[in-house]
């Protein structure tokens, strides 16, 4: 099956595609960078899919299968096109505890993180030092600094550096890191490039070709769209080839249709990035759900996606400017993710309180307001949402 569906809707026009979302009215959904909204087409398809659930034995295991490789398509279309490169894992953890097992590192070695970054990029390297007698090296960022220079001279300050873990927009800000730069002198200094795209994927483009990565992870339930649960690993062609998974299920083997698994030798990986292929996930109710979601997604077209978020972020930044609020603007903003810093933790409740009470959801947390839309909002959305950090503002007299 094409990641690419007919039925799905064709490229929005620069207002709200509201009506493709389930959102209940009177709710501004801005909380993508935690979860994404739920398109009307995934709500359906996991209806029918729970449906179908009542009569498991319709189900054949070509249906099954037929619906893992289009989730599997759906999102290699997302990374470079190649549904051989990519693994259906549980969860971005998963496919970092992957990378974790299979890199090469040895006492004394080691791996780069940002200083707070998400857990799920952090933990299975503290595991896999720990057990090697490797180490974290963590950039820090300076206030108000920004992350590809921290990366950039950790790398210069630390040769043990063997593998860089990085994201491409930093969870709690929305900071980008400029992986082309990043990339470029990790494979210089000879280090592996681990990324965890799960606050980028589907909202900008990955460019694997660039990068040259050797694992890339990202959970499908964000800007992806998908059902939580289903996230997609992307491995290199040499780990492709040589790569252990740390599961070992039945699903990344190849037995044929006679499905005997020997005693004396285990049986052949499937093809490609299949070897690392989680168990359990494969459910098909997440795959429907991934399955719709990544239809419409690729229908889009992520520079599709990518420019008409841009176009609701840059109206959100003029409005902060306009209210004289482009300060509380955390970081260079990308297309899709502003965080804004109220100033203090007085400044953070009275604003989290005001968008809460007009009925904007937003995380907020570690002193930032995630200000993450997905197609659903529109320009006036978003101007509505600066005029109440302003009134906010106003009413605290923080100004
Ligand atoms: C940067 C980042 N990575 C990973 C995750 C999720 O990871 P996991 O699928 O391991 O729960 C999130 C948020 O949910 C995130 O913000």
């Amino acid at each position: 099956m094409s990641p690419v569906d007919n039925d799905a809707r064709p490229a929005p026009a620069r207002a709200a595609s509201r009506d493709l979302f389930a959102i209940p009215a009177g709710v501004t959904y801005l909380d993508t960078a935690a979860h994404g909204p739920r398109l009307r087409a995934v709500q359906a398809a996991a209806q029918a899919a729970l449906d179908a659930g009542t009569a498991p034995w319709r189900l054949t295991t070509d249906d099954w299968e037929a619906a893992v490789e289009a989730v599997r398509a759906g999102a290699a279309a997302l990374f470079d096109g190649d549904p051989d490169a990519v693994a259906l894992v549980p969860s971005a953890a998963y496919g970092v505890a992957v990378a974790a097992r299979n890199l090469p590192l040895r006492a004394g070695d080691a791996v780069l993180v940002l200083d707070g970054q998400f857990p799920s990029n952090l933990l299975p390297w503290q595991q896999r030092c720990s057990e090697i007698g490797a180490r974290l090296a963590a950039a820090q960022r300076r206030d108000g600094g920004d992350w590809t220079d921290a990366v950039l001279a950790a790398l210069d300050a630390d040769p043990a550096i063997r593998v860089i873990a990085l994201p491409h927009v930093y969870w709690r800000d929305g900071q980008l890191l400029d992986l082309d730069r990043i990339a470029a002198r990790g494979r210089a200094g000879g280090a592996a490039l681990v990324l965890d795209l799960s606050q980028s994927f589907a909202a900008l483009p990955v460019s694997i070709a660039r990068w040259q990565p050797d694992f890339v992870v990202t959970v499908g339930h964000k800007w992806a769209l998908g059902a939580t649960g289903l996230a997609y690993l992307w491995a290199a062609p040499h780990w492709r080839a040589h790569g252990v998974s740390i599961e070992q299920h039945w699903l990344a083997r190849d037995v044929g249709n006679s499905w005997r698994f020997s005693v004396d030798c285990a049986a052949p990986y499937r093809p490609g990035a299949r070897r690392f292929d989680a168990g359990g996930v494969v459910d098909p109710l997440r795959l429907a759900m991934a399955g719709a979601a990544l239809r419409q997604v690729n229908a889009w077209g992520v520079e599709t996606i990518a420019a008409q978020l841009r176009v609701r972020t840059a109206a959100l930044m003029q409005a902060l400017d306009e209210h004289g609020l482009a300060s509380w603007i955390a970081a260079r903003p990308v297309a899709h993710f502003v965080g804004v810093r109220p100033p203090g933790a007085d400044a953070l409740r009275a604003v989290g309180a005001a968008l809460t009470a007009a009925g904007v959801v937003a995380t907020t947390r570690h002193g930032i307001v995630r200000l993450a839309p997905h197609l659903h909002v529109d320009v006036a959305d978003m101007r509505r949402v600066a005029a109440i950090l302003a009134d906010a503002a106003n009413a605290a007299g923080l100004r």
